[in-house]
């Protein structure tokens, strides 16, 4: 049994952790234990219900003042009755009060997960070990409750939670603030590594110790971001890859969010993570519920790498939907960086037609093909295409990339609206804008108003026109700027604090109707590259455009730490051409070639204009990809070295016998010397051969001592060493 319920003690147990919390007193929710497993089920000591005599705040019938509400560590606490940390659920009410006072009411256990209506969410794909935990909770004074669910994964240690706010009243209440999760530690004595950047230098990880008072990270883009994701990790001092404790966390939420971590009086850490409440206030009618966002965690006593791979194999099982758990995806190539808006349908065919001959799958036309569109100052909305590139539309185009052997893909950026467009010229009110205002531009261009249910419909119809017009069996929904003046005029005054969410739910909607009305169509998500890289949309898309950035040296930083928190078959990572269209740098085909294999490879120039013996490579390249294909899209992933002169990382089969390493030498430098990197993904017990034309070692040799490289002079090298258990 993963969960159970003794006394009003509740223990969630997954293969490796436990997860508890129990009722104490006046029905307020203890959170007692998340980490690694243990037997107790009542752990009433853990925490002093009051550690500070002289200045508490105890609840309304607490006469003897035994509970200090704002030092009790809690599941879910609510604002303005005495919890003086930052709070979960912040709710106005018809008085104008705000007040949310979270008591425990009844509890059910669920075999299964539940679903988060209208949201995104981890699934149970058939798996088993999967039970659901939902707690009632009731605010003292009003016919306001919580429902809290909490599933839990065994096999991967991952538990997932999400929250209905329920109104049984009959006036409206105005919710202001509502987490998905919340977590109350006792310590200070982590450390938050989160994943900050910006345009084409996504996800860097940035580790920094907890310090007394509130930090964190948001997003206020309409977006979940390319500045902060909605991930990131707390950890003991001393946690590396292999050792230490580690908590792994994920909001399955493409919009705006926020994570705090408040280190609250007496060095214990609050963790919340939901929606930004900045901009957010929702109006919620009597006999109606709010949904938030389901999230997730894991915990890790291995260290980094093992919570990364529970986080792996949790999004790659559960948050991808079964047409994609496991399944291989094509190879593609992409035209943008190989002619931007300057082909037409003979230079595609071209394309494809030298592609089917180097072993690539998918060719993907990019932006440019509808409208009048030679930049990207225009015809955005209109989903009709462009006569001069394709003069018999889409149809021969696919048919031609069909007969080349490759399948054929597009690009559309469905959520946006040029200036210059019939669809703008004929309903200038559909996009997001505040009248009396002007209209801010990004990238040349308009933000849908998606809220409003017929601009919704428009695009829903525009997609289906183009993907049931030709053989499209692969879309990649790109999204090029973020939200601003955040208005609909289709709601009333009192539920404009809704419009970001909305926006976000109307997107899920029409991402739902595409994937059931074209079940077979696969679709990689983008935003600039890798401004909208979550969770919820990965339920939708199992591959997302990582960067926009493809010079093979700053991939490694995007691809590393976007690892932490994402599999590596979710990342959409192609070879681009030199020098680098981002950098200007110049790095070998063979360099290329190495960091974009651990992603959906791909490429993304033009292959006609390469040498033969180039080309000779590409086809070498996609043969080595495919043949490896599921050690790098299921394997276990292992990285094994960062520092300013090499990289390493690596993929091992579940049984470790199939090893997969990589190098990448950063600089060239004088005295050439040898480093050696310690295969963490190795067997002890096992004897591996290297497979080409390598010598053989003992797996704790390579564990312990390591797979020697040469550091040598000249430009930066590349290695690829594939073992096999003999
Ligand atoms: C965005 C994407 C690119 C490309 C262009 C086309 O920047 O990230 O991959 O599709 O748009 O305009």
């Amino acid at each position: 049994m993963a969960i159970i319920e003794r006394n009003g003690c509740f223990k969630l147990d997954t293969k490796n952790t436990t997860y508890a919390f129990q009722i104490t007193k006046f029905g307020f929710l203890m959170h007692t234990h998340y980490g690694a497993k243990i037997s107790d089920v009542d752990l009433a000591y853990v925490y002093p219900l009051v550690r500070n005599r002289s200045f508490i705040n105890a609840p309304a019938e607490d006469t003897n003042m035994v509970l200090n509400i704002t030092d009790v560590p809690q599941e879910y606490s609510g604002f303005g009755v005495g919890d003086f940390r930052t709070t979960a659920l912040r709710i106005r009410h018809s008085d104008g009060s705000r007040a949310a006072d979270l008591r425990y009411c009844d509890y059910e256990i669920i075999d299964g997960a539940v679903r988060p209506e209208k949201l995104p969410c981890a699934t149970v794909n058939g798996a088993k070990n999967i039970q659901t935990l939902k707690i009632i909770l009731k605010d003292s004074a009003t016919d306001v409750y919580v429902n809290m669910y909490y599933t839990v994964y065994e096999d991967t240690d991952v538990i997932t939670r999400f929250n209905e706010v329920v109104n049984k009243g009959d006036a409206p209440i105005y919710i202001e603030k509502a987490s998905s999760l919340q977590l109350d530690l006792f310590n200070r004595d982590y450390d938050l590594v989160q994943f900050e950047g910006r345009w084409a230098q996504e996800r860097h990880m940035k580790r920094a110790p907890l310090a007394s008072g509130t930090q964190g990270f948001v997003s206020r883009r309409g977006t979940s971001s390319h500045q902060h994701s909605p991930f990131f990790c707390l950890c003991e001092k001393d946690t590396n890859e292999k050792a230490g404790g580690v908590y792994g966390f994920h909001l399955v939420y493409s919009g705006n969010h926020r994570t705090e971590v408040e280190v609250a009086q007496f060095d214990n850490p609050r963790v919340l993570m939901g929606i930004n409440d900045e901009g957010f206030c929702w109006k919620l009618d009597g006999d109606d519920k709010f949904v938030t966002p389901q999230a997730f965690m894991t915990y890790s006593a291995d260290g980094f790498g093992k919570m990364s791979r529970n986080l792996h194999m949790f999004i790659r099982n559960h948050i991808f939907r079964p047409k994609w758990k496991g399944v291989r995806r094509p190879l593609l190539i992409n035209n943008w960086e190989a002619t931007y808006f300057d082909f037409d349908q003979q230079k595609l065919v071209e394309l494809a037609t030298t592609a089917g001959k180097l072993g690539i799958e998918l060719l993907v036309m990019d932006d440019g093909w509808f409208g009048h569109r030679e930049d990207d100052k225009t015809s955005l909305g209109d989903w009709v295409p462009y006569k001069k590139r394709l003069p018999a539309g889409l149809k021969p185009l696919a048919e031609g990339i069909n007969n080349a052997g490759l399948k054929f893909g597009i690009w559309m950026e469905p959520e946006m609206v040029s200036e210059d467009s019939e669809l703008y010229r004929a309903h200038p009110d559909w996009v997001l804008s505040i009248p009396g205002r002007g209209r801010s531009l990004g990238r040349n261009q308009y933000v849908l108003n998606l809220v409003n249910d017929e601009v919704k419909e428009y695009v829903v119809a525009a997609i289906f026109n183009v993907l049931s017009s030709a053989n499209i069996e692969y879309l990649k929904w790109d999204m090029n700027r973020y939200l601003t003046e955040v208005y609909s005029a289709t709601l009333s005054a009192d539920s404009q604090g809704e419009v970001y969410h909305r926006y976000v739910l109307a997107v899920y909607d029409i991402l739902d109707r595409v994937i059931t009305n074209f079940p077979n169509l696969l679709i990689e998500h983008c935003s600039g590259g890798g401004g909208r890289f979550d969770t919820g949309m990965l339920y939708y898309s199992p591959q997302i455009w990582t960067s926009d950035d493809t010079d093979a040296i700053e991939r490694l930083d995007v691809q590393h730490g976007t690892s932490f928190g994402f599999p590596i078959t979710s990342m959409g990572s192609h070879v681009s051409a030199v020098p680098n269209h981002q950098t200007g740098r110049v790095a070998s085909m063979n360099l290329r070639a190495n960091v974009a294999y651990s992603g959906t490879f791909g490429y993304e120039l033009d292959i006609n204009k390469l040498t033969d013996e180039e080309r000779e490579m590409i086809k070498a390249q996609t043969a080595f990809y495919k043949e490896n294909y599921d050690l790098i899209n299921n394997g276990d992933y292992f990285r094994l070295a960062k520092n300013d002169t090499f990289v390493s990382w690596g993929f091992a089969s579940p049984d470790r016998k199939d090893m997969l390493i990589f190098f990448v030498q950063l600089e060239g430098g004088p005295n050439g010397s040898d480093v050696f990197v310690k295969l963490d993904c190795a067997e002890n017990a096992f004897c591996y051969k290297d497979i080409d034309g390598g010598d053989t070692y003992f797996g704790d040799t390579l564990k312990n001592i390591g797979l020697c490289f040469p550091l040598t002079q000249g430009e930066r090298k590349a290695y690829c060493k594939h073992f096999k258990a003999i």
